[in-house]
């Protein structure tokens, strides 16, 4: 949507709105400020590069809306601001849709494709036809509304003929512009369709802060996003990280009230480069125009593995008669279009009895409730524990112990209950108690009103310390190679380690003679725990377990420090300060140093020779992203050349290979693949994914 010339000069405008000193309420400052958020919010939800960071881009809505404020005749209905209304949505006004949201036929195999291809030529006429095949977005759907650049109206799907009306919560997605250049392409009048989502990776990070707040979990990122869109009040909409992917134009006139599907309009995929021209965010990337069932076949092969890695759930892939012409011959019956069809991937679903609940204590007090299920193989692994969030996850779901429950695994997320199986129960089920003292040092459980999780606050309670440490040593944290969840369990029960600083000084003549070491195995725990001493300070932050202070959050105060010491003494407003820390991280970090306790390890730590500085060379060192990991690399690479494609594995310390077999982790494959993917294809252990997975891995 922005040109080179136009970012580049938008980008010279940030800069120079950044450094201002006075801030006079006139139109042109009031519009500058407009422009250039409209175009970070374009750089962040369609171009996926952040061009500046969150602080600066809060400074900048911030003073819009000061000055706004200053001067309200200054206020256009496209404004950032006027993102997240003011008042509270009482409720949604029904809609009719201008064409009704058709629903997908769904296909399963092979056989349904060609019958699905069979029937388009038959319909079409024609002996070949181009297929056009993107992911299956699974969020909530919506159809959006434009009339003369405007965004005029947001809908949900409802029952296809009418939705409820959310213009109010969609404008609090930046992801969706609230005006946009039709015109240039001859378009007065417009209802595109897409889906909203939340991103996993955002997901998962605000499920962790809502469980360490106490917070109930969500349990999906679809049933969040279609819960998020109903919500009351759009400021609330805007803090869940909706986006929204928009996928079909479904009505286009122009202002003579012509209908343009089949004039300026040529093909779903030309609607799509005009969706995107028009800053929306498009499966343009992620999409493929295919000429054969064969060649629709491959790309479905690879988006089975793809869509594990890929950032955003999807159930399937949708192929769509390219040609709107051939789309207009094939038409739609009164359930779904007879051009499109929903290819859906093996459901990743299986039932399994619930022998018992565990009740966990987390290294912050925590108790987490994990059913023990029948082991049962799901999507690659055995599946036999899976948390149940909270107390209250139980009661909504009524699941009871004996119960046949039903679990779930989209992807590489964690597994999860879906529900119990209501009719297979005989009566002998077993209601589930939540214990009322700590299972591991028998103190009283609190839960205030307003959380949902139940914690233990003794701070000496042994699973809390034993988590503590587990986490000290782990992989994110100090790395401490050899030190892994089972050997700490078992140096505890030892008494070898009763605190942290006890790491630095195990009984290494004594661990040799336990069963099960060696003279070898006992050096290696030992290099890696000395090894550890010399990690980069953000290691060591994360390593205290603070609540709510994870990896990116670790690195970020690192950035900020001299050293450990200096953190130890910041109030929450110097922390407020750093782009990423809110309040309620700042206080936490403010609790953990009032516990003397804690910076006595850290003094304890820096005495043992733990390194506690912020040190230059950590921040030019190399990666390891790829480490203990094979490649080979097949077909045309559109992307990279091979001996880049080899520098980039030997730089992140991956190995290349060069042949299939069963020590290949990864084939990277190109355009025109052949005998190196069938070959692949047969094992499998072997990922397939194509050059842009690979460039995501060594981002
Ligand atoms: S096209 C008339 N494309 O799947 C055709 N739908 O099961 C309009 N969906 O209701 C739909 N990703 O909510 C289309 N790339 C995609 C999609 C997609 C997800 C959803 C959509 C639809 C449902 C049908």
């Amino acid at each position: 949507m922005f040109s080179i010339e136009e970012q580049q000069h938008l980008l010279q405008l940030t800069k120079k709105l950044l450094e201002k000193s006075e801030w006079q309420a006139n139109s042109e400052t009031v519009s500058n400020l407009r422009t250039v958020i409209k175009f970070h919010d374009w750089c962040y939800y369609v171009l996926s590069e952040q061009k500046i960071t969150d602080f600066d881009y809060d400074f900048l809505f911030s003073k819009l809306k000061e000055l706004e404020k200053f001067n309200p005749t200054l206020v256009t209905e496209d404004s950032p601001t006027q993102r997240v209304a003011r008042g509270l949505t009482e409720n949604f006004e029904t809609v009719t849709h201008l064409t009704s949201m058709l629903s997908l036929e769904n296909s399963y195999n092979e056989a349904d494709l060609l019958e699905f291809d069979r029937r388009v030529k038959d319909l079409v006429g024609e002996a070949q036809i181009q297929y056009c095949v993107e992911p299956k977005f699974d969020g909530a759907s919506i159809a959006l509304v434009y009339e003369n650049n405007r965004l005029v109206r947001a809908a949900t799907r409802g029952d296809g003929t009418v939705g409820e009306d959310i213009t109010n919560n969609a404008k609090a997605l930046a992801s969706i512009p609230l005006t946009a250049n039709f015109s240039s392409f001859g378009i007065s009048k417009i209802e595109i369709r897409g889906e909203v989502i939340i991103k996993r990776d955002v997901f998962e990070k605000m499920n962790e802060q809502r469980a360490v707040l106490g917070e109930k979990t969500f349990q999906n990122p679809r049933n969040t996003a279609s819960g998020s869109l109903r919500l009351k009040n759009p400021e609330e909409v805007r803090n869940r990280r909706l986006e929204a992917i928009l996928y079909h134009v479904s009505f286009a006139e122009d202002s003579n009230g012509n209908n343009l599907a089949l004039s300026t309009l040529k093909s779903h995929y030309h609607c799509i480069e005009i969706l995107m021209n028009c800053g929306f965010v498009t499966p343009l990337h992620e999409l493929k125009l295919c000429n054969s069932v064969q060649e629709i076949l491959n790309f479905l092969h690879i988006w089975n593995e793809k869509r594990n890695h890929f950032n955003i759930d999807t159930d399937g892939m949708v192929l769509k008669v390219n040609s709107l012409a051939q789309q207009n011959k094939c038409g739609s019956t009164s359930h779904h279009p007879r051009w499109a069809m929903a290819y859906k991937f093996a459901a990743k679903r299986a039932e399994s009895k619930l022998l018992k609940v565990e009740f966990q204590v987390g290294r912050t007090g925590a108790i987490t409730p994990v059913a023990k299920i029948e082991p049962v193989p799901l999507a690659g692994v055995t599946i036999s524990s899976i948390s149940l969030h909270n107390e209250d996850f139980i009661k909504e779901k009524d699941i009871r112990l004996c119960d046949t429950v039903i679990v779930e695994r989209a992807g590489e997320v964690i597994p999860y209950i879906v529900g119990s199986v209501k009719k297979l129960r005989t009566g002998k089920e077993i209601f589930i108690e939540f214990p009322k003292n700590c299972p591991s040092c028998n103190t009283p459980l609190v839960k205030p009103e307003e959380e949902a999780v139940w914690r233990c606050d003794n701070a000496d309670c042994p699973a809390q310390t034993e988590e503590r440490t587990i986490h000290f040593a782990s992989k994110d944290a100090m790395d401490i190679e050899g030190l892994g969840r089972s050997i700490v369990i078992d140096f505890i029960e030892r008494k070898f380690i009763q605190n942290i600083e006890n790491i630095y000084s195990l009984p290494y003549q004594e661990i040799l003679d336990l069963e099960g070491w060696g003279k070898k195995s006992v050096e290696n725990l030992q290099a890696g725990i000395e090894t550890s001493k010399n990690q980069p300070l953000w290691r060591l932050i994360n390593a205290l377990g603070i609540r709510l202070v994870g990896v990116s959050t670790s690195k970020d105060l690192a950035s900020h420090l001299n050293n450990i010491f200096e953190l130890s003494e910041k109030n929450t407003e110097w922390l407020t300060n750093i782009e990423g820390i809110g309040p309620k991280v700042a206080q936490s970090i403010v609790d953990f140093f009032s516990n003397k306790s804690n910076v006595e390890l850290l003094h304890h730590l820096k005495a043992i020779g733990v390194n506690t500085e912020n040190r230059v060379e950590d921040a030019l060192s190399k990666n390891n992203k790829l480490e203990g990991k094979t490649f080979l690399f097949t077909g045309s690479l559109q992307k990279f050349t091979r001996d880049r494609a080899k520098q980039l594995v030997e730089e992140n310390g991956g190995k290349l290979l060069s042949s299939v077999s069963a020590n290949l982790n990864f084939l990277v494959v190109g355009k025109d693949a052949g005998s190196k993917l069938t070959k692949a294809q047969k094992i499998d252990s072997i990922q397939i994914i194509d050059e842009d997975s690979f460039l995501k891995m060594v981002e």
